[in-house]
Parts: structure tokens; C-alpha cells; sequence
């Protein structure tokens, strides 16, 4: 990959973070819930269902390593973490560049519109699963 190529996403990135002020358009949440079956094998975003990985429900303003009867890695519970958008972005995008050393075996998704659309989904998920 050329230069120019890798620093085009990241700029589109940051276009979509200050354009859309992070206003989930209906469409980007369709089509984040179609991005969600990257994590699907993994989560749920029903209340209390842990998977292999926690249960996304809600996920929006809660604080990391907080979901009941899930075994977090220390890393994970080490973080601090409030997730936001910002601090979902940066997690999905990068797991092990956000939190080193957790347990999430996720490589990480390269497409910022993938991720402001995943983003979009577990809000309006989080939402209606309270
Ligand atoms: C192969 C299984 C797997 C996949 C795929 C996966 N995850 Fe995870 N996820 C985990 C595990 C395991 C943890 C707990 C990590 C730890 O404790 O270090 C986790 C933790 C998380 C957390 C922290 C939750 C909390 O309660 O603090 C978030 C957010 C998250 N994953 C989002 C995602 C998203 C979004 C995707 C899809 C892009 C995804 N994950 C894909 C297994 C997975």
C-alpha cells in the first residue's frame, strides 16, 4: 500500500467524525448491523447474553469490564475505559493498540465507515435494549 493510501482512511475518518457529528443516520444503521456480523460469532446485544465475548447492550457509556458474570482479561479490567464513540472507534479499529494485551481476538476493521456504521448500530441498539 502507498502512502497516500494508507492516510486516505484515516482523513475520511476524521471527516466523518466532524460531518456527521455523529448523528446515526437510519441508513448507517442498517447497514451496521450488517458490519455487526464481524463480532456476531463473538456477541449479542441482548441484556445479560455473554458469549464468547460480552454482551454489547447498552454498550454506550458504560464503563469497561463492567458487564456481570463475564471473565474479562486483566487488561481489560486494568483499562478505565468509558466507552464512547471515540473510545469504540479506536477499540474496533485497533483492539490491541487500545487495550494491549486484552482478550479479544480481533484483529480490527480497517474501514472507518465500517465502524461509524457499527457504531451507529450499537447505539440505537443499546438504546431500544433498555
Ligand atoms: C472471536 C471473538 C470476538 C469477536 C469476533 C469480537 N469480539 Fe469483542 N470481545 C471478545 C472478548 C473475548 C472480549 C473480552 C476481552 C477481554 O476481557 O480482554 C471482548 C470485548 C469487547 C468489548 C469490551 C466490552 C466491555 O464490556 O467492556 C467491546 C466493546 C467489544 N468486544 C466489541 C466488539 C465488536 C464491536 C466486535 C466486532 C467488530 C467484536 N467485539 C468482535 C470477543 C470477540
Amino acid at each position: 500500500m502507498t502512502r497516500e493510501k494508507k492516510a486516505f482512511p484515516q482523513l475520511l475518518a476524521t471527516a466523518l467524525l466532524m460531518l456527521a457529528g455523529w448523528q446515526a443516520a437510519a441508513q448507517d444503521v442498517k447497514r451496521g448491523e450488517k458490519v455487526f456480523a464481524d463480532c456476531r460469532a463473538c456477541h449479542t446485544i441482548d441484556p445479560g447474553a455473554n458469549n464468547i465475548g460480552p454482551s454489547l447492550a447498552g454498550i454506550i457509556g458504560r464503563k469497561a469490564a463492567t458487564v456481570d458474570g463475564f471473565r474479562y482479561s486483566p487488561a481489560m479490567k486494568r483499562s478505565g475505559i468509558i466507552w464512547d464513540k471515540d473510545t469504540l472507534a479506536a477499540f474496533i479499529a485497533d483492539p490491541q493498540k487500545a487495550v494491549p494485551a486484552n482478550r479479544m481476538p480481533y484483529a480490527g476493521m480497517p474501514e472507518p465507515k465500517d465502524v461509524a456504521d457499527l457504531i451507529a448500530y450499537l447505539t440505537q441498539a443499546g438504546v431500544s435494549a433498555k
